[in-house]
């Protein structure tokens, strides 16, 4: 959450904030041990699967659900399960989003795999590809292979700095035709990337991607799922690592207060809730490109393969130095957003039953740091 925005409803938290000054409680409020991940990753495992997926647990993912379950089978060989318990049903009720996710997560584990010199083998639904529903079978068996000519991937580097980006962009700055080429590059399968920094299509996404989400946040079920995943201060960030995490000495205060609770956030007539919706007007206008992934069909492949490719271009930008955030309200497949998908498809797919599966805007603003993830051992399966 934007600190400037809130201290407007601040009111009686300066007095929390007052009296808790210079007691070390502004030094304590990181969530240390939900973000020790981005430390432990590459670091604290020896054996070539773990430390793979010590990255691959990084990837980005909806609402950081973490939906990844690991069954390890040796040193080098393991299986990718999707939790059950991690879905949106409502959001994402065929779990479209939640697939992509997992390509990103793959992604990720090859990457870093290539780094220690071994091609990490994945094959996708080994047991059969699921239908409108994920159902138990696996989404990949994953095996590496030394290889002792293989190239490191050049995107490792990114890895433990790319971020999504929540905060509005620097509309002084312009994101360059030559940054544009080197996201679009990206090839995985079949899906095709676009761009855009032309001010028209910029600006008809801005409002788009703005209405799609302040009708996400005024449909009462759709937003609920996601106060519902909020962490509001670090024991909370701590004890559950995951969902949306509202953290920092400041929101603390306004945690302590009772300004910033779950009722308050998913209150309409609350400040907490009017924050946010100009939060989302912020963040949407300062939009100064954006960047598509289509695909032909919706198989479950080609959902995989389009979270493999925003997890490149994610690690591009990150290089580039470029900010991005998935904008995804307009994608999603639920009735109250249906103007909106329909809107989006027909600027931006070219043929008929083509799906436009990502949009993230892109631009420049400083960094926002890493986002709290389970440790790899809480995503591994028990046998
Ligand atoms: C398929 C998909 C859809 C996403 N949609 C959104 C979105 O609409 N808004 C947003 O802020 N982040 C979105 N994200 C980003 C996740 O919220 C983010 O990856 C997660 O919270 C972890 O944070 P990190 O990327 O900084 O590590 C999406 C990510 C994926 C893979």
């Amino acid at each position: 959450m934007h600190r400037r925005k809130f201290l407007k409803i601040a009111g009686s938290a300066s007095v929390i904030v007052a009296a808790t000054a210079g007691t070390g409680f502004f030094l304590t409020r990181s969530p240390t041990d939900a973000l020790k991940p981005w430390k432990n990753a590459g670091s604290i495992y020896s054996d070539p699967i773990r430390w793979a997926l010590s990255y691959a647990i990084l990837a980005p993912n909806p609402h950081n659900r973490q939906p990844w379950l690991v069954d390890l089978i040796s040193d080098t060989d393991a299986v990718l399960y999707c939790d059950p318990d991690r879905l949106l049903p409502v959001t994402d009720p065929f779990s479209r989003q939640i697939v992509i996710g997992l390509g990103c997560f793959l992604e990720l584990f090859s990457i870093a795999a290539s780094n220690q010199g071994y091609q990490a083998g994945i094959r996708y639904f080994p047991e059969g590809e699921p239908g409108e529903k994920l159902d138990r079978r696996p989404i990949a068996y994953l095996s590496l292979k030394q290889q002792p000519d293989l190239k490191a991937d050049p995107l490792f580097t990114q890895c433990l700095n790319r971020q999504t980006n929540r905060s509005p962009f620097d509309t002084s700055r312009q994101v360059s035709d030559t940054t544009l080429q080197g996201l679009s590059e990206v090839s995985v399968g079949d899906v095709r990337v676009a761009v855009t920094n032309s001010e028209k299509l910029r600006d008809e996404l801005r409002v788009l991607t703005r209405d799609a989400m302040v009708t996400e946040f005024r449909t009462a079920d759709a937003y609920q799922e996601s106060v519902d995943l909020m962490r509001i201060g670090r024991a909370e960030i701590e004890r559950n690592p995951d969902g949306i995490f509202l953290s920092g000495a400041f929101l603390e205060s306004l945690r302590l207060a009772g300004i910033l609770t779950r009722e308050n956030l998913a209150d309409p007539n609350s400040k907490a809730f009017q924050t946010g919706l100009s939060m989302v007007e912020e963040n949407t206008m300062s939009a100064m490109g954006f960047i598509w992934i289509n695909t032909l069909g919706n198989e479950r492949i080609s959902q995989i393969e389009v979270g493999r490719a925003y997890m490149r271009i994610a690690l591009q930008a990150s290089a580039e130095k470029l900010a991005i955030q998935p904008m995804s309200q307009a994608l999603q497949e639920y009735s109250a957003v249906e103007p909106y998908y329909k809107t989006i498809h027909a600027s931006l797919a070219q043929q008929p039953g083509e799906r436009v599966q990502m949009l993230a805007r892109i631009g420049y603003a400083a960094n926002t740091g890493p986002t709290p993830r389970w440790p790899l051992e809480a995503r591994i399966m028990e046998s």
